[in-house]
């Protein structure tokens, strides 16, 4: 059995918590923890989109900025976007788009801005989780939820929910982060990137792995929302 630095068993979460409505003056907000990484998300939109050359008349379109707060990790990061933060904007918008019906909406633009306030790896599965419950949270027409974590591996053995100090795991083949996102109550893979190493066998029970995870989860962000809605009062 693998040994996790924390005492967590394979398959264990760190303690999450979830919260829908936090930002008063967005159309729709959260956060979501998965122990000491916490990401907020706020939902603007849909507004009409300026410039207007960039507008579709076919369909509203999401954009989505991912940052991490200066302080929130152990080396002040600098203002401002990077290279990392681009790459996560993007994938994210794709993560959360296949559950959109943005065609309802015309020339316009939804606006995710996500901030991670404490990194402490994770984080761009934790952006997706709280974003995906602040676009519920604002009322956009949603087929359905997303739900993301990360797989990685430590001795050959798969883990969920990687912090940081597994992620640095180093042994003979480095270091293995599988951040996964998926369309909530569905086998449909949203996000899947790979950092690091795995082999192919052990794919199939990494899907698995965070198929389970993910159920998880996702009650965990169906009870927010409807704690938001006053439905578990
Ligand atoms: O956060 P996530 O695992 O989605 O993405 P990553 O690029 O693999 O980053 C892993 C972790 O490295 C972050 O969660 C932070 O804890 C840390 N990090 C950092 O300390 N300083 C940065 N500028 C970027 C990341």
């Amino acid at each position: 059995m693998v040994k996790r630095h924390d005492g967590r068993a394979a398959d264990e979460m760190r303690p999450m918590v979830a919260k829908v409505g936090i930002i008063p003056n967005a159309d729709g907000s959260a956060m979501f923890s998965f122990g000491k990484t916490i990401a907020i998300a706020a939902v603007y939109g849909p507004r009409t989109l300026h410039p207007q050359h960039m507008q579709n008349p076919a369909t509203g379109i999401l954009r989505v900025n991912y940052d991490l707060l200066s302080f929130s990790v152990a080396d002040r990061k600098k203002p401002g976007p990077s290279r990392r933060s681009k790459e996560i904007s993007k994938v994210t918008e794709w993560a959360l788009a296949p559950v959109l019906n943005l065609e309802e909406f015309p020339n316009t633009v939804v606006d995710v801005e996500i901030y991670i306030l404490q990194a402490d790896a994770s984080t761009r599965v934790a952006g997706i989780n709280a974003a995906a419950m602040a676009l519920a949270h604002a009322g956009l027409p949603m087929k359905d939820l997303v739900t993301a974590v990360a797989v990685g591996k430590i001795d050959k053995e798969l883990i969920v929910d990687v912090d940081k100090e597994e992620e640095d795991f180093r042994e003979g083949e480095g270091a293995t982060d599988f951040p996964l996102a998926k369309v909530s109550t569905k086998d449909e893979f949203t996000l899947l990137q790979l950092d690091g190493k795995i082999q192919p066998d052990l794919i199939p029970k990494a899907l698995d792995m965070a198929t389970k995870a993910c159920e998880k989860i996702y009650e965990l962000q169906k009870a927010a929302l409807k704690e938001s809605i006053g439905g578990n009062k």
